[in-house]
């Protein structure tokens, strides 16, 4: 009953019509287990993730410690706890000085939310500027964002007054004026197939929005937290946004998400009305704790040291003729193909053989592959070896 595919299948909702139906009785490292002992690399870290790989044994110890003072005790924002003062102290230490401010949520999406509700009441605007092909998350607010028009349509009406512009093209900044609210972006966009922004063009979006008045809010739910070799990708680029959202591998595998500003702009949240946003179970004690051990192993491994290392490994190693085009970032990766059929092919054979790969929402021609940092050169050579082999047979 534990793994049976018919419960899975009748009694779980299902977000598709063909899910991978992998039973996983846990997890450690780069690895995934199943029941029957197959072990399988996780070179997606569930999707973006277990950026310092599963169980890392430094979180399990802050979890279970945790676990041992208390669990929840209080709708967010009351009491004083340790968990989510010592973790937005920390924050605090590791971003630039306006951001020093941090609402914690439960998810990305959730996080989104904040930042666009956060927004329309500091500027007292309405209009939001997005991107085409961008992904912000799944619910009304943060979908209304996002530039995926078949995921979109059957949910309308959706927020008014979203205007979507072209990633990475400067003509259209000019559509953003002293009406916007808010501008908001994937620092680099994941979900549109790893595309990567050039420095001149997300200054030039900066400048634009200090100009108007316009809130620059930067989701790095999937790009933050080390993937792409900075703690945070917009270090890359020597931009500071006036609001950041994070979530997936903060948590280390737990749920927690958050957005971050300046305490000016997020005091109003707090006045006028009071209570501008609220969440029962945002900065959930056990969440931070996990969140908080996460960002010290980041640091004390020094991990962000080996990604930009790790990643040119990959990709000298993916070499094949099949490839179209390798889109990279620190160990964030589209693998680009002539057609979706052919990516199909490469992904099942891939997970057949015990490496899970995984695809993009909107960018059916690529497969995507986001290793833990943590994984060793050794298990890149076999993961690698893996998908040229699957590269091989979707050709044969
Ligand atoms: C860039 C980005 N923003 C937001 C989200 C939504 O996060 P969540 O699934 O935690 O709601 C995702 C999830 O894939 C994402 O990639």
């Amino acid at each position: 009953m534990e793994f049976s595919p018919d419960v899975f299948l009748n009694h779980l909702a299902q977000t598709s019509p063909h899910p991978l139906l992998i039973p996983i009785e846990r997890a450690e490292g780069i690895y995934l287990y199943s029941p029957d002992g197959k072990k399988y690399i996780d070179l997606i870290s569930g999707i973006a993730v277990s950026n310092i790989g599963h169980r890392h044994p430094q979180v399990v110890q802050a979890i279970k410690a945790q676990l041992d003072k208390h669990l929840h005790v209080m709708a967010y924002g009351e009491y004083i706890q340790s968990a989510p003062n010592l973790l937005a102290k920390k924050l605090a230490e590791l971003l630039p000085a306006n951001l020093n401010c941090v609402y914690f949520v439960n998810s990305g999406t959730e996080a989104n939310e904040g930042a666009l509700k956060l927004a329309k009441r500091f500027t007292g605007r309405t209009e939001i500027i997005s991107f085409h092909k961008s992904y912000h998350g799944s619910t009304h607010g943060s979908l209304s964002v996002s530039g995926n028009e078949v995921k979109k349509n059957a949910f309308r009406p959706l927020l008014p007054e979203v205007r979507f512009i072209e990633f990475n093209n400067p003509l259209d900044l000019k559509q953003i004026t002293d009406k916007t609210a808010c501008v908001i972006v994937e620092t680099i966009q994941g979900d549109a197939g790893v595309r990567i922004p050039s420095r001149e063009y997300l200054h030039a979006l900066r400048k634009k929005c200090s100009e108007t008045g316009a809130l620059l809010i930067l989701d790095e739910i999937q790009c933050g937290m080390g993937r792409t070799g900075k703690l945070f990708a917009f270090e890359h680029y020597g931009i500071v946004p006036d609001i950041l959202t994070i979530a997936k591998a903060f948590g280390g595998g737990l749920p927690i998400g958050a957005f971050i500003s300046s305490k000016e702009i997020m005091n109003s949240l707090t006045y006028d009305p009071m209570l501008g946003h609220i969440t029962t179970f945002g900065g959930n004690p056990v969440c931070c704790a996990s969140a908080l051990a996460t960002l010290n192993v980041i640091e004390e491994d020094k991990l962000l040291d080996q990604v930009e290392r790790k990643g040119k490994l990959i990709e000298n190693l993916l070499q094949h003729s099949g490839i179209r085009e390798i889109r990279r970032i620190g160990l964030l990766f589209a693998i680009d193909f002539d057609s979706a059929d052919r990516v199909q092919k490469i992904v099942e054979e891939a997970i057949k053989n015990g490496v899970i790969c995984f695809w993009f929402l909107s960018c059916p021609n690529s497969f995507r592959i986001a290793p833990p940092l943590t994984i060793s050169d050794e298990q890149i050579a076999t993961a690698c070896d893996v998908i040229k082999k699957a590269i091989d047979k979707a050709y044969s």
